[in-house]
């Protein structure tokens, strides 16, 4: 596995390691190269974006990067978790053959004066208490997209939002890469992995039980009536995370899927197709954010 910091020698090693591919298969779709752009500290959640990365590319390009223009001036950008001597061992582990680890002052040489804006579905949930994130979000994605050149690149479903913003950034500026989306991995006990979970306080861990029970609670009331309407929905979550003492909801919400409108209170989940219930609730200093997906009444991931 290599680790690589500058652009210039990871296209190189690029090109080297595509000529290497090509001269070994006569596979006439040319060589799959894979990547699965993460901010570091690695947990089970990016492992398995890694082992689909495995599967489907022949070869793998993790990038770690704690991208700044994606935190706002209060966020945790400093704080936030950072290992890279375990991330390299995880990487290994999953059969990774480049890690491209830049510096900010790499993927932003100043004075830099484009970004890429997604409108519309980036206004809504996390984009609503996060301005300005998901700009930071795509402009990185985008970069990272020129830079690597991937014909797939993976992403975790926990972040349900990024995911369709990326997606129509993809459609909307015909960039040639598929975009693999990939289940939520949770703990035994329903919590959803993130790396941001280490900054919970044993207590806080506890109450944040309440994401997954809350969204399980709604799996069960769409199995159980098929009159349930977006009303019913968000009263089954706000009584679930109620019963924790320190969560803050940001937003407990009920949207189509990918297009994100949210669905009036007596509209019923059976005229629409795909659905997201999506959760953000701040538990002391720390905002978590967890989902499911519906389709046609009939739910599609588990908690
Ligand atoms: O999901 C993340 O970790 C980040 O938002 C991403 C996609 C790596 C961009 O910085």
């Amino acid at each position: 596995m290599k680790v690589i910091r500058t652009i210039a020698e990871l296209r190189q090693e690029l090109n080297i390691m595509r000529k290497n591919h090509n001269n070994d298969t006569s596979d006439s779709r040319g060589v799959v190269v894979g990547l699965v752009p993460t901010m570091g500290y690695l947990h089970r959640g990016h492992a398995s974006l890694m082992q689909a990365a495995r599967q489907q590319s022949d070869i793998v390009v993790l990038s770690i990067f704690v991208n700044p223009i994606q935190f706002g001036p209060n966020e945790d950008f400093d704080s936030y978790p950072r290992d890279e001597e375990r991330d390299l061992a995880v990487a290994r582990a999953e059969g990774v053959d480049i890690v491209f680890s830049p510096s900010v002052e790499e993927m932003y040489p100043q004075p830099t004066q484009t970004t890429i804006t997604v409108s519309g579905i980036t206004e809504r949930l996390c984009g609503a208490s996060r301005p300005g994130h998901f700009n930071g979000v795509t402009t990185v994605v985008s970069k990272l997209f020129n830079i690597v050149q991937p014909q797939k690149a993976f992403f975790g479903m926990k972040d349900a939002q990024q995911v369709a913003v990326i997606q129509q950034m993809v459609h909307d500026l015909n960039m040639p890469v598929d975009v693999v989306p990939c289940p939520i991995v949770r703990e035994e006990d329903g919590l959803a992995l993130s790396s941001r979970n280490v900054y919970l306080s044993s207590e806080l861990r506890q109450e944040a039980l309440v994401l997954s029970q809350a969204l399980r609670a709604v799996q069960e009331a769409v199995a159980s009536n098929t009159a349930i309407t977006a009303k019913d929905i968000r009263h089954i979550l706000r009584e679930h995370i109620s019963q924790s003492v320190h969560a803050v909801i940001d937003y407990a919400e009920i949207q189509s899927f990918p297009s994100l409108e949210p669905l009036a209170d007596d509209e019923e989940l059976k005229a629409y197709g795909d659905l997201l219930i999506a959760l953000a609730v701040k538990f002391g200093k720390t905002r978590l954010i967890d989902n499911i997906r519906i389709q046609k009444m009939e739910v599609l991931s588990r908690v």
